[in-house]
């Protein structure tokens, strides 16, 4: 069995990074927890907000508001004119065709049940029919397995699955074994929220085209780390979150390739993804609107707008390197401790570390560590296959994000040490 792991683009040096200006830019991080300074290490489940995003929101809420696409006055075209700006934001920021290839959802799961419902809606030679294959990873977040799930079993739908090898990468011989005349879609995550394992996402969806099968990537934790280029990847879907960018809640992007939403039914009715309704038919309007029913999450668009204008005027190289020092420092720190075991441990990782801790239960090394103020996840991280896959129940995890610091992985060592004291 080879393993395939696509590297991060290796960082471009260029300019300095600064943690600690970047940090200054975040009101909440310099708060207390439990009398604690926080150290906030549960950004891959949701990122703090920046002062640019919270500013933006204020503003829009204080100086121009109303409802989108719909209005003559000044407000309505203020406000449909920033809701688009934001739209042609994430496309740059995906190095998207145009912005209509983005469709603005309520969040990922919501983007990958957009498509797995529209193959579902799909009629004639696009159909779904019983037998078809949908392949996904074993590392897959629940909002990649489930909508594909629903396909299962409201179409027959045959879900194969890419397994994972022991350092947390994919499996990619099992992979192209897996591939068939069947194969309709190829649907896995860019980096994995519990491994870190960043996938080859470009070769994976190179192999899917070849099968005939379209493909979906996962980029709610990718879209983060790994400065994504839709149509270098060449996939048909890309799907990002805004909270995990810094941005707010319910809004999240998907982008189509052309074809690809030209191709998708609507996922559902209401206004504004119509071109017209009388009482025998409708008939839809294009992509992106066609996916975009009712009164779109307006504020939350144009803040995840403000946070990829914020993150975008990082250099990307310079926060990769920043948090590969980080997670390589952790790892310095916590080196042959007998006690711990690091899940995940694939070349060129992001900066997840994720790890079980003999004699204690995981829910127990979070809530402990909480009293030092050093913020962790614990559970199966909405990813149950792998952590069978693993042999595990549970396991805590520490993300990272540009806002942390080396003080921060410090504290984070010292408290899980003290933690494990606590219960050997
Ligand atoms: C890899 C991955 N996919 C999908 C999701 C779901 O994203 P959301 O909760 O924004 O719908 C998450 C969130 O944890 C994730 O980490």
């Amino acid at each position: 069995m080879t393993a395939l792991t696509n590297i991060c683009p290796p960082p471009r040096g260029g300019r300095a990074f600064d943690p600690y200006a970047v940090r200054a830019q975040f009101p909440i991080l310099s708060r207390t927890v439990n009398g604690k300074p926080l150290v906030y290490l549960d950004s891959a489940a949701s990122a703090q907000k920046p002062r640019a995003v919270i500013d933006a929101l204020t503003a829009a809420m204080e100086g121009s508001y109303a409802n989108v696409h719909r209005g003559l006055h000044t407000l309505a075209n203020e406000t449909t004119e920033a809701f688009e700006a934001a739209r042609e934001t994430v496309a740059r920021y995906l190095n998207a065709e145009t912005p209509e290839n983005i469709v603005w959802t309520k969040g990922g799961t919501e983007a990958m049940n957009l498509v797995a419902a529209g193959l579902g809606h799909a009629s004639g030679d696009r159909a779904i029919r019983p037998g078809d294959e949908i392949i996904i990873s074993q590392m897959e977040h629940h909002s990649n397995i489930v909508p594909w799930h629903l396909l299962r079993e409201r179409h027959g739908a045959v879900l194969r699955w890419i397994p994972v090898l022991d350092d947390g990468s994919l499996d990619m011989d099992a992979y192209a074994a897996l591939l068939g005349p069947r194969t309709r879609m190829v649907a896995v995550t860019h980096m994995s929220n519990v491994l870190g394992t960043v996938n080859p996402v470009t070769e994976i969806t190179r192999m899917a085209h070849a099968a005939g099968a379209q493909v979906l990537i996962d980029g709610c934790q990718g879209a983060v780390h790994c400065s994504p280029d839709v149509q270098a990847i060449g996939c048909d879907f890309y799907v990002l979150t805004g909270h995990k960018l810094f941005g707010p809640t319910g809004i999240g992007a998907l982008y189509g390739r052309t074809e690809a939403l030209e191709a998708l039914p609507p996922y559902q009715g209401g206004g504004e993804m119509i071109a017209s309704v009388s009482e025998d038919e409708v008939r839809y309007a294009a992509p992106p609107h066609r996916f975009e029913a009712g009164t779109p999450p307006i504020l939350e668009a144009i803040g995840l707008g403000a946070a990829l204008t914020w993150l975008s005027a990082h250099d990307a190289g310079g926060v990769r390197a920043h948090e590969a020092a980080l997670l390589a420092h952790v790892q310095g720190r916590l080196e042959g401790l007998n006690w711990l075991t690091e899940i995940g441990t694939a070349p060129g990782k992001g900066a997840i570390f994720t790890f079980t801790v003999e004699g204690a239960h995981a829910h127990d090394i979070a809530q402990v560590m909480d009293r030092y103020g050093v913020a962790v996840r614990a559970g199966t991280h909405c990813a149950e296959p792998l952590s069978r896959r693993f042999g595990i129940t549970s396991s805590a995890r520490a993300s990272f994000a540009l806002y942390n610091t080396l003080e921060d992985a410090d504290a984070f060592a010292d408290a899980l040490i003290k933690a494990r004291e606590f219960f050997a």
